[in-house]
């Protein structure tokens, strides 16, 4: 009589535990069976490590909580593989009858990576990658990959949702979370780091107990992280206009927006000589319709260099609104920005300096009247997507936006809010502002 199959992969998850390649990250989309395929994976399952007395496994989640579901899981599946296997509860840690061992950890905050410090492992696997916000852990994690034993290689595992930005360079992934590879060449020795999407549809475990139904119903863009698998759509937590962008996205005004010769394209500039520039160009419609037509991003460039590649554009310019620092004398040239682009010929106002909180309320209520061009202001959409604020590491509680590279792009869209009622078209008719007719319709 043949023993009974207590866990046999999907054909999904056999990809995963077959993988060779020096990382390879699971997942994308929810109910993938991720979690149980980085368990198994764990045991060396496709060269049985867990039979080599020198193997040693590192399984790691963000937080001891979600590590709890974790361990009930192998509590179940590894004394079905050994027998001889047993847990113990103060080291967190499986001992198998070989005298291998699998090891749990969590890091909570990034230096408690440093526990690891003089240890090696020959495979470490991190469940929910997305829950830690940078390389950090991960990288220095790789560094405790290391193999005593040349029948034994060295694997780095990860599991994750659609999620972080790093975690899409590492690996190549698209938009849409298709399968990629990365390969890098290390003096000779290739290195090869690979995805692979999984979906609730490839795990039948799930099937017919409503889960699908109930990822149905979330709004658009957690459903397209959690069943469609996509990555653009990425939320971040604490982001300041989270609310503001899924409105944007539902309303689908993320979309061709092409120039309308027959309005004033006007620019709104975060100035960053030594870091990053940022300029959106924006027309104002009908009913104070904001058309976000482009944007410009770069780092370390001078400013006519700004100039020319906004003079190629063919727009039909107003005004170019930035920000109080644009007053203040260069202390080399003893000009300021304002008048060296006033000496290119643009029109240039100068922002009065404000408060960061009351510029972000007044951003906050143009966003319903704001259509994003959804190739040309990519760069400005991510920007508003991912610009958040700082997380007190004791409270959780939200401090102060972050400075970093959404920063740039979100505080000109900050400065866009606070001048946009001095965007017009041309025909002034009683107002106070008058602007020179360029003529370049
Ligand atoms: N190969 C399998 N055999 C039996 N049950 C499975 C298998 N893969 C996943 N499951 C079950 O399906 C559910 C979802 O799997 P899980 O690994 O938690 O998904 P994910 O981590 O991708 O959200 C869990 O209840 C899990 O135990
Ligand atoms: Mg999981």
């Amino acid at each position: 009589m043949s023993e009974p199959i207590l866990w046999q992969p999907t054909d999904k998850q056999s990809e995963f535990l077959s993988a060779t390649e020096d990382e390879v990250l699971f997942g994308g989309a929810a109910g993938g069976g991720k979690s149980d395929a980085i368990v198994i994976d764990a045991l060396g399952a496709a060269f049985d490590g867990w039979k080599n007395p020198r193997y040693r496994a590192l399984l790691i989640r963000r937080s001891f909580p979600q590590l709890r579901e974790l361990i009930d899981r192998t509590r179940v599946i590894y004394p079905a593989v050994d027998p001889g296997a047993s847990f113990k509860e103060a080291d967190k840690a499986w001992e198998f009858s070989s005298g291998a061992k699998m090891i749990f950890g969590f890091c909570e905050r990034d230096p408690d990576v440093y526990q690891y410090q003089g240890q090696e492992f020959q495979w470490i696997g991190i469940d929910e990658l997305g829950h830690f916000p940078t390389a950090f852990v991960y990288e220095y994690l790789t560094s405790r990959l290391r193999s005593p034993d040349k029948s034994l290689s060295c694997y780095m595992r990860a599991t994750c949702n659609p999620g972080p930005k790093w975690i899409m360079q590492r690996f190549g992934i698209t938009k849409g979370g298709q399968a990629s590879l990365v390969q890098l060449d290390v003096e000779g020795r290739i290195f090869k780091r690979r995805f692979i999407p999984s979906f609730l549809s490839d795990n039948r475990h799930l099937e017919g107990t409503g889960y699908r139904e109930r990822l149905l119903q979330l709004p658009d863009a957690e459903r397209q992280m959690l069943l469609e698998g996509r990555w653009d759509v990425y939320d971040v937590p604490s982001a300041v206009y989270k609310d503001e962008m899924r409105q944007v996205r539902d309303d689908g005004r993320i979309r061709p927006v092409p120039h309308d010769p027959m309005l004033k394209t006007h620019t709104v500039w975060d100035l960053g000589f030594a870091d990053y520039m940022s300029v959106i160009f924006v027309q104002r419609g009908p009913d104070g319709v904001l058309r976000v037509i482009d944007y410009l991003q770069d780092n370390r460039k001078p400013l006519d260099y700004y100039i020319r590649a906004m003079n190629a554009k063919p727009y039909n310019y107003g005004t170019d609104f930035i920000p109080h620092d644009g007053a203040s004398k260069h202390f080399l040239t003893g000009k300021s920005t304002k008048e060296v682009m006033e000496a290119m010929g643009r029109n240039v106002i100068v922002l009065p300096r404000t408060d960061v909180d009351e510029g972000i309320k007044l951003a906050r209520m143009v966003f319903s009247r704001a259509y994003f061009d959804d190739r040309k202001t990519e760069g400005l959409i991510e920007a508003l997507q991912t610009y958040k604020y700082g997380v007190n590491g004791k409270t959780g509680a939200y401090t102060q936006p972050v400075h970093d590279d959404a920063s740039h792009g979100a505080d000109a869209f900050r400065y866009l809010a606070m001048c946009e009622g001095q965007m017009n078209n041309g025909d002034w008719g009683s107002q106070k502002l008058t602007y020179p007719d360029m003529g370049i319709i």
